[in-house]
């Protein structure tokens, strides 16, 4: 695992033969389990805070995972609300044995911080420093939107 900063993680895993599904490529399941983790010490090291998961989005399985493969994972904080963030994860497969990477899917995980009873509570500002900060920035704003947008359309309640 490297520290970039305390917004960025990158976080590596190997892929193991008891990972495999049925046609012998790797489980969604386990994938998802990975970037669970990786969105979690990505937001919990930001906050300095207990962290749960709230929503995961665009997630994709359009290439597989192959046993053996290298999967690295690089997370960064692109919004914070008030208690809630949103960690962008960029996904790249290694085959070790000829060094061939493929970029395998971006998808958006949103967080919560949570105090010691439980209720979510304050995490601090997200400073942008780059142009390419404010652009995810922008983008996970819109994402937010659309998502509070679909979650009251589908169950009538009023949240955000
Ligand atoms: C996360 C949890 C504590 C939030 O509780 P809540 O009562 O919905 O929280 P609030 O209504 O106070 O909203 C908290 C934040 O979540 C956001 N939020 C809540 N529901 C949302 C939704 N459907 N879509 C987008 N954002 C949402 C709010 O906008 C708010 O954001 P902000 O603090 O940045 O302004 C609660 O839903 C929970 O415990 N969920 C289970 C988490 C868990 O166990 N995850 C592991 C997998 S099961």
């Amino acid at each position: 695992m490297e520290h970039q900063s305390n917004k960025t993680i990158t976080m590596s895993e190997i892929m193991t033969p008891n990972m495999a599904n049925f046609t012998g490529n790797v489980h969604g399941g386990d994938i998802l389990s990975f970037l669970d983790k990786v969105a979690y010490a990505c937001a919990s090291r930001y906050a300095g805070k207990t962290i749960v998961t709230l929503s995961v989005d665009n997630v994709y399985f359009k290439e597989p995972v192959h046993v053996g493969d290298l999967l690295t994972c690089h997370a960064s904080i692109n919004y914070v609300g008030n208690s809630t963030m949103e960690v962008g994860l960029k996904v790249i497969a290694e085959d070790l044995k000829t060094g061939k990477q493929r970029h395998t899917n971006t998808c958006y995980f949103t967080m919560v911080a949570l105090d010691e009873k439980g209720k979510p509570t304050r995490v601090r500002p997200l400073e942008l420093h780059n142009d390419v900060e404010k652009r995810r920035h922008q983008e996970a704003l819109l994402r937010k939107e659309s998502r509070l947008k679909l979650y009251r359309e589908h169950s009538g309640r009023k949240k955000g």
